[in-house]
């Protein structure tokens, strides 16, 4: 199988997780462009989905699922979303895609997160992946002479804008022992909006793929 293939199976074995009568979390990708697609097949049996992006948002509203806004629901069952990077403790790096702002909201409403890769994406410590910033435009210049005080090498990812009308900062060379204290680390730095590690809320259950199978698997105490 190649990647994609396995990336579609992630995908559908997320399904088995998805109950009757509730809204799904959606997150953003091309693993989950396929938990979408699939998705569809049952969308009378959901009541609608919350997405973490435009792109996931028309996905899903092409397929007839129904787009709802996090503000006006009380409970959010499960999210599915994919990584970057995933390491033993079930840390990550996300925001490959760039959404990584509206990943990390949707992830922190949710009672349980479950993340579909590919078995590439499992590593012993996280940081080979450059880790996405989002930051605020007008301390683009502040923020990377922060990031680059923390040991990374910044670079702008060009031609790009958020979602939420902010610039991505990808920090090459980090080799992240701490991601939870990294993650907070980051959180103080003025203009930073989110960063792309999602450590303080992980994820709950892993459906790793690989050419034997997907893997359910929970992560390491
Ligand atoms: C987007 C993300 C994605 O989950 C991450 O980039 C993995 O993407 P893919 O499923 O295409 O490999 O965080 O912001």
């Amino acid at each position: 199988m190649n990647q994609d293939e396995l990336k579609r199976a992630a995908a559908h074995a997320a399904l088995d997780c998805i109950d009757d009568d509730i809204i799904v979390g959606v997150g953003t990708g091309s693993t989950v462009n396929h938990f979408i697609d699939a998705l569809a097949g049952r969308r009378e049996r959901i009541r609608g989905a919350v997405s973490s992006s435009e792109a996931s948002s028309a996905r899903l509203a092409a397929h007839g699922i129904a787009v709802l806004d996090l503000n006006g629901i009380d409970e959010l069952p499960v999210y599915v979303d994919g990584a970057d990077e995933i390491d033993g403790g079930f840390a990550m790096i996300k925001g490959g895609g760039g959404a990584l702002t509206r990943e990390k909201i949707v992830a922190a409403v949710a009672h349980r997160f479950i993340c579909i890769c590919d078995a590439s994406k499992r590593v012993a410590t996280l940081g080979n992946y450059p880790l996405p910033v989002e930051v605020i435009p007008m301390a683009r210049a502040h923020v990377a002479r922060e990031l680059a005080r923390l040991g990374g090498q910044p670079r702008l990812r060009e031609g790009f804008v958020t979602d939420n009308g902010n610039l991505i900062l990808d920090v090459h060379g980090l080799e992240i022992r701490d991601p939870v204290g990294l993650e907070g680390e980051l959180n103080q730095i003025v203009g930073v909006v989110t960063n792309g590690l999602f450590a303080r809320r992980g994820a709950d259950l892993l459906l790793l793929a690989a050419e034997s199978g997907v893997q359910r698997l929970a992560p390491a105490q």
